[in-house]
């Protein structure tokens, strides 16, 4: 598909399922994983973490975690730092996904220390950008995206080290997408703004996913387009079969 990415689908469980569904869910997908020569990663919610890695465990799919500390440890009632992420197997996290923006209150310069403090534990962190709707209509879209990037992705993100999540915060289970022009235009950008930060040849090496309402019935144009690297599911995650379809998507 794209020179030199692997193409990654990542399913975002967000706050859904309980310890049984998650392990019969996280069953189900690796059972179809191993034939797709690509990066399959599921995220459950933190609390099923383990049990979701026990079952993944002889499959090639990754564990990831929803969101991370920006420390290693210490008084933070509540939260799970990166290490604690890595010691139940996580290889990746995300990292400023909108719903944590708005929950949580998160800036740009928290979530870059989340980055950071993944990468210290050998986390891939998975950023997270997109712009609302007010910003869509009113053409502010890059300028909005262009500011997470610059603030949100610390010095010395790299193709090991990070992915870029672009999910417009008006598609994300609405069941709106952008057309594929706006999305090729923004993921275009997206690389041309990691240039700037990181230079041409780590920009290069970053994949850049897709994320907001992406169904099988939507996926092949979105994954086809030259900057998208795969794609980051929530609702559509929670089935096999539909997850397992935009994984075919991208082949
Ligand atoms: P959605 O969510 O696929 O349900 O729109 C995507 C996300 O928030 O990561």
């Amino acid at each position: 598909m794209k020179p030199n990415r692997r193409p990654l689908i990542a399913g975002n469980w967000k706050m859904n399922l309980n310890s049984s569904t998650a392990e019969k869910l996280a069953i189900e997908v690796a059972a179809q994983a191993d034939k797709f020569d690509l990066d399959i990663l599921l995220c459950p919610p933190s609390i099923y973490l383990e049990r979701v890695g026990k079952a993944i465990n002889t499959s090639t799919i990754h564990l990831g975690a929803q969101d991370c500390h920006g420390n290693p440890n210490g008084a933070h009632t509540g939260d799970i730092s990166p290490p604690m992420l890595r010691d139940v197997g996580c290889e990746y996290t995300i990292v400023g996904h909108s719903e944590r923006r708005a929950d949580h209150v998160e800036t740009n310069q928290i979530v870059a220390a989340k980055a950071e403090s993944a990468w210290a534990a050998g986390i891939t962190s998975i950023i997270c950008v997109g712009e609302t709707d007010d910003e869509r209509s009113s053409g502010a879209a890059l300028n909005s995206v262009s500011a997470q990037i610059h603030s949100s992705v610390p010095d010395g993100a790299d193709a090991k080290n990070t992915v870029i999540a672009y999910e417009p915060i008006w598609a994300i289970g609405s069941g709106k997408t952008p057309t594929t022009t706006e999305v090729a235009q923004m993921h275009g950008a997206i690389r041309g703004f990691l240039k700037q930060l990181v230079g041409e040849k780590s920009a290069q090496g970053i994949r850049i996913i897709y994320g907001g309402s992406l169904k099988a019935n939507n996926a092949r144009p979105l994954m086809a387009l030259a900057d998208v690297d795969g794609g980051l599911i929530g609702g559509a995650s929670l089935t096999a079969l539909e997850f397992i379809a935009i994984a075919e998507s991208c082949l």
